[in-house]
């Protein structure tokens, strides 16, 4: 049959029908397969999906449809320029005739090809899909970028809380801003635009409701707990200084505890609301409180005589106190203390806290430059003593743990609101500065020291032992000055503390 037939005689050769243009057509119904896949997970995960999936879905799979699409064109075009420069040459056509053996095995090649790639590329879709849902993808593939925020999540409370439990949470609309935000943060990475450190707080994380409350019940009523700050003094003896403090945490809802205490603020009937001057929540001038009778009292600095902008009040939730509850860099003080508290720095080198923390507050470029400067000043220090090379090994991994250069991200970069005394926390409200309008000389409440927690026990040895349930007075290892408050020394400016 094949000899009686004349062989046919292209009138007009499709210039679609050559191995670039072909190719192209495969990758983009691939691609087009894997965005329908991935399209479909995300509607079928629902509140379980994550934002890394927008970027697959919405960003690789349609550059892959783009790119098999251009490569039809480029083909298609590649073969109608040899046609116009020369009509008459035999243009390299796609023509497949079955009966000829070798065309046959090429089809049935080629066929198979496409039903590799088209396989692969399902299952590409799926593996990358559960890849993307893990923390480490989240931490890792911005490796540099969010390696701050990676480690000390590892370190923290929430190791075991996936990102995007607190930076997406459940709902398709934040799901759809978390996504166009996952591509808008993969473009900024990929054309090197981001800031350094990136800023908090956050600015359009969900509200905690969304996120805390979903395994925090906010009706928890906590009552007292207790919590023991260890500390050791700059001197060469290394004397230590501890505080036992009983917080009262209290609770927010009437059906389980007394309203009351730190978590009041968390309670249903009333609101508060606040006005800050600047980005970081800092200076607060404005406070509203709304009470379950429909009054409301507002709290105002004495210098702020402007009403706020209404639309840059916000209503506090737990992040307005517990803000880095994943991402906490320890700040020297706080690390070396705590080292030596656990026997990982010998308390006997003379003036270790000194020495090593004056090490941790100077600027280095990166990591092994950081390394050789502890390295060197540990050693200049103490010899070679195994006290000196524990010393050695236990501060460089606090370096590495709670000091990112690259993205200049460390404690003074992120302000902590939980307490009072390395930033304002707190203290932003609780001042005794802001008096309720009409109401002259009506302060915000629990402002002295013994409302937030009583302090059960301080000093050092024997005197941890007279424990004061009424509470006592603070009894500071320096000499306090009237017009300072605790973060104006302790904010790390002036060199230790
Ligand atoms: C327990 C909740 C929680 C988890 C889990 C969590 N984060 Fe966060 N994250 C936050 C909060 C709250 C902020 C805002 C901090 C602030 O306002 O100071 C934040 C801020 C950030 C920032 C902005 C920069 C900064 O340091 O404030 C980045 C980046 C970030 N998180 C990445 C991650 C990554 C990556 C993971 C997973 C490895 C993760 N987060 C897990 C709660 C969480
Ligand atoms: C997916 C569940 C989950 C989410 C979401 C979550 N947490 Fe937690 N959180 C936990 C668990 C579990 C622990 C206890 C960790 C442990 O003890 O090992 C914890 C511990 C804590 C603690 C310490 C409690 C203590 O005993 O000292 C605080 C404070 C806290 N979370 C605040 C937050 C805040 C604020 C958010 C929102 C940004 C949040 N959590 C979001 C599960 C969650
Ligand atoms: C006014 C500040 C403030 C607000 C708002 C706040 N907390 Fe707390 N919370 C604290 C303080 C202070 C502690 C004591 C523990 C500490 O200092 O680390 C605490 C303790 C906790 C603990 C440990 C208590 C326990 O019983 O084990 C959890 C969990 C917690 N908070 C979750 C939340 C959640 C969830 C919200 C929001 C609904 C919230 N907090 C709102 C200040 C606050
Ligand atoms: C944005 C401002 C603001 C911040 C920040 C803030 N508070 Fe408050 N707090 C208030 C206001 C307003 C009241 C109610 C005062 C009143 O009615 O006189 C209050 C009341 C309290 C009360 C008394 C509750 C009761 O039993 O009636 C305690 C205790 C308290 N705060 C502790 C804290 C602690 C601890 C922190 C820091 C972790 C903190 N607050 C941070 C605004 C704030
Ligand atoms: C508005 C509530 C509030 C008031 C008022 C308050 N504190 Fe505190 N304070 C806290 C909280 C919350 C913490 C715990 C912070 C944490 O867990 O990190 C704390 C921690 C402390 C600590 C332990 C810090 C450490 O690292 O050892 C001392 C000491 C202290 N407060 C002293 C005082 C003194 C002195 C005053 C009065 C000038 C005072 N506080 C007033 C809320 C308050
Ligand atoms: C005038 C500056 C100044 C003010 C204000 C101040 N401190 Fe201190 N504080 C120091 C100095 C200096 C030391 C170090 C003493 C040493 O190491 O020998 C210190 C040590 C401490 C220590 C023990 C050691 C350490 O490094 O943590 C605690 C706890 C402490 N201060 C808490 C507070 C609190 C809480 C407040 C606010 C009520 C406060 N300080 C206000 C200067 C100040």
């Amino acid at each position: 049959m094949a000899d009686n037939t004349p062989a046919p005689i292209p009138l007009r050769r499709s210039i679609w029908r050559n191995w670039i243009s072909l190719t192209g057509t495969v990758i983009a119904i691939g691609s087009f397969f894997s965005f329908l896949l991935l399209f479909a997970f995300d509607l079928f995960a629902g509140e379980h999906s994550n934002p890394y999936v927008g970027i697959l879905s919405y960003v690789v799979a349609p550059a892959f449809l783009f790119l098999g699409l251009g490569l039809l064109l480029f083909g298609a075009w590649l073969s109608r320029r040899q046609q116009k420069r020369d009509p008459d040459a035999p243009t390299p056509q796609l023509s497949i005739d079955l009966e000829n053996p070798r065309d046959r095995k090429r089809l049935i090649w080629f066929a198979l090809g496409t039903m590799t790639f088209l396989l692969f590329s399902a299952m590409g879709s799926f593996q990358t899909y559960h890849i993307t849902e893990t923390v480490e993808f989240c931490g890792k593939v911005c490796h540099e970028v969010m390696k701050p925020e990676f480690v000390a999540y590892q370190n923290g409370l929430h190791a075991r809380v996936a990102c995007v439990e607190c930076h997406v949470g459940s709902g398709a609309g934040y799901y759809l801003q978390s996504k166009l935000n996952g591509a808008h943060q993969l473009w900024g990475v990929i054309s090197g635009k981001y800031k350094k450190p990136i800023p908090a707080p956050v600015t359009n994380l969900r509200p905690a409701q969304d996120t805390c409350e979903k395994c925090h019940w906010p009706q928890r009523f906590s009552g007292n707990l207790e919590r023991t700050y260890h500390h050791t003094l700059a001197g060469e003896d290394g004397k230590t200084f501890t505080v036992r403090l009983l917080l009262h945490v209290g609770g927010g809802d009437s059906q389980h505890g007394l309203v009351g205490g730190i978590h009041w603020h968390t309670s249903k009937e009333h609101r508060v609301e606040y006005y800050a001057e600047d980005d970081q929540r800092q200076n607060i001038p404005w406070i509203r409180v709304s009470n379950p009778d429909g009054t409301a009292t507002v709290f105002k600095t004495p210098d702020f005589k402007a009403e706020p902008d209404a639309a840059k009040i916000r209503t506090m939730d737990c992040l307005d106190c517990h803000n880095r509850p994943a991402h906490r860099y320890k700040s020297p003080n706080e690390a070396v203390d705590q080292a030596l508290y656990l026997g990982k720095i010998d308390a006997k080198l003379p003036a270790a806290k000194r020495t090593i923390v004056d090490l941790l507050t100077k600027a280095y470029a990166n990591e092994a430059e950081a390394a050789a400067a502890i390295e060197s000043g540990l050693r200049k220090q103490y010899g070679n003593s195994p006290a000196a090379t524990q010393a050695i090994t236990t501060v460089t991994t606090i370096y590495n743990e709670n000091f990112f250069p690259f993205m200049k991200a460390d404690w003074s970069k992120y302000p902590e609101h939980i307490g009072h005394k390395d930033w304002l926390g707190c203290f932003r409200c609780h001042d005794n500065q802001h008096e309720a309008v009409g109401k002259p000389g009506k302060k915000i409440a629990a402002s002295d020291c013994n409302t937030c927690h009583t302090i059960l026990a301080q000093g050092t040895g024997a005197e941890l032992t007279k424990l004061a349930p009424e509470g006592q007075p603070f009894k500071h290892p320096d000499v306090l000055p009237d017009d300072l408050t605790c973060s104006d020394c302790h904010n790390g400016k002036n060199q230790s503390p």
